[in-house]
């Protein structure tokens, strides 16, 4: 029995070994809301993870875009165990000193001007803090975002939410929203108008189909926020901390958003959100207006703070860009792959047949991926510290799925 599962039963008591067993047991007692791949992982390394049959698969998801450091690295192993050993938790009423490596880590990193943080749970709730200080900040309560954009499935961030199918079982949405095609200009100019609070856009669509509109469209988004003073939020829950080869995509268009929202892979897997909010922005935010009991607790702070330490000791965005780029340019030359979209780490492999087959093949050959709104685009959110040999030794298996006939 391998060294983990003996200590956490030695905790918890029996967990269940079984790959069988354990599908049986969690589909008889969740709320069946998620299509599961048919395995149950025990454990994680690098970009590499295990199920219990002891099948070995490459992380080429990131546990959905979440495993930014890898999975389990060791680094952010020994602040999470370190910390757990001496506080667990205590809330916001509190000055933590786990909590102040953490937030001057994030503002570090963060964008000038944008170096205050408020800390929460999830993108989600990153969103509605956004939202909610664009619309005291104007008084203003219109907001328009991208109809390919997702934020999350609280009902405001749903609201924003542009893809039709994750709203339809909301109806009706607290929020008055526009949405417009992402990168159309003539669209944007229509749509902004002095009763706008804010734009929220993933500057990369990525659960709505990843593609990039042209650096001119996201200057013109800044020009149109300023023009009539609304905000410009950029929901970098997928683009951030170096996915897209660059920390924060601002930086590739030579434009700052009003705010930022971040999570996923902030923690490396522990649950956190963030807000970087604009000086101004945030210096006008009063006790009591926001507030989250989880945000900035210690076993995360630690997390953030370590995670951050390995983004930029190890020079992950920077890995992202060039592994990014040598993966594009091998995929492209693969008979059957149309072109690849993004940018870093995010990226779309647009393929000449449906992706649902293929990425079920890719599975079945152990090499996890995923789809999303575009039904021909095969997503990769792999961990940053992919390596140019993974990067690129999974390819032959995608080049005989895609010569196989029917693949
Ligand atoms: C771009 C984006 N924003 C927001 C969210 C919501 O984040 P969470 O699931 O942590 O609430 C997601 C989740 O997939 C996302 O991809």
């Amino acid at each position: 029995m391998e060294p983990g599962r003996r200590a956490l039963e030695s905790a918890v008591g029996p967990v269940p070994h079984e790959q069988d067993a354990i599908r049986r047991i969690e589909d008889a007692c969740q709320v069946p809301t998620y299509a599961k791949w048919p395995i149950a992982l025990v454990r994680g390394e690098g970009c590499w993870v295990w199920d219990a049959a002891g099948t070995r698969y490459l992380d080429l998801y990131g546990g959905h875009a979440v495993a930014l450091t890898g999975h389990c690295h060791p680094r952010v192993v020994d602040a999470i165990r370190a910390q757990a050993g001496r506080l667990l938790f205590f809330s916001n009423v509190v000055y933590s000193d786990v909590r102040a490596a953490a937030v001057e880590a994030l503002a570090s990193i963060a964008p000038e001007g944008l170096r205050r943080v408020f800390l929460c749970n999830s993108g989600s709730e990153a969103n509605e803090t956004a939202l909610k200080i664009a619309r005291k900040h104007t008084g203003r309560m219109r907001v328009v975002s991208m109809r390919e954009g997702f934020h999350g499935r609280t009902l405001g961030a749903l609201a924003a939410t542009g893809i039709p199918s994750y709203r339809d079982a909301a109806y009706p949405l607290p929020t008055q929203h526009t949405y417009i095609p992402y990168g159309d200009e003539a669209a944007l100019e229509e749509a902004l108008a002095d009763d706008v609070a804010a734009v929220l856009l993933e500057p990369i669509p990525s659960m709505g189909g990843i593609h990039v509109a042209e650096p001119a469209y996201f200057q013109a988004l800044r020009r149109g926020c300023d023009a009539h003073g609304a905000l410009l939020i950029f929901d970098e829950v997928q683009t951030g901390f170096g996915r897209t080869g660059t920390m924060w995509f601002g930086e590739h268009v030579g434009v700052t958003p009003d705010l930022i929202t971040g999570a996923k892979g902030i923690a490396s897997g522990v649950p956190a959100g963030v807000t970087f909010v604009r000086e101004d922005l945030a210096a006008a935010v009063q006790v009591g207006e926001q507030g989250t009991t989880f945000g900035g607790g210690p076993l995360a702070s630690a997390a953030i703070a370590a995670t951050v330490r390995c983004l930029v000791d190890e020079g992950l965005p920077g890995n992202a860009a060039t592994v990014g780029a040598r993966l594009t340019t091998a995929l492209e030359a693969i008979k059957g792959v149309v072109r690849v979209q993004g940018r870093g780490l995010l990226l779309g492999i647009d393929l000449d047949r449906p992706a649902k087959p293929v990425v079920k093949a890719l599975f079945d050959g152990g090499v996890l991926t995923g789809t999303g709104g575009n039904p021909n685009q095969v997503r990769l959110l792999p961990p940053l510290t992919l390596s140019e040999e993974e990067a690129l030794g999974w390819l032959p298996l995608l080049e005989r799925t895609l010569a196989a006939p029917g693949g």
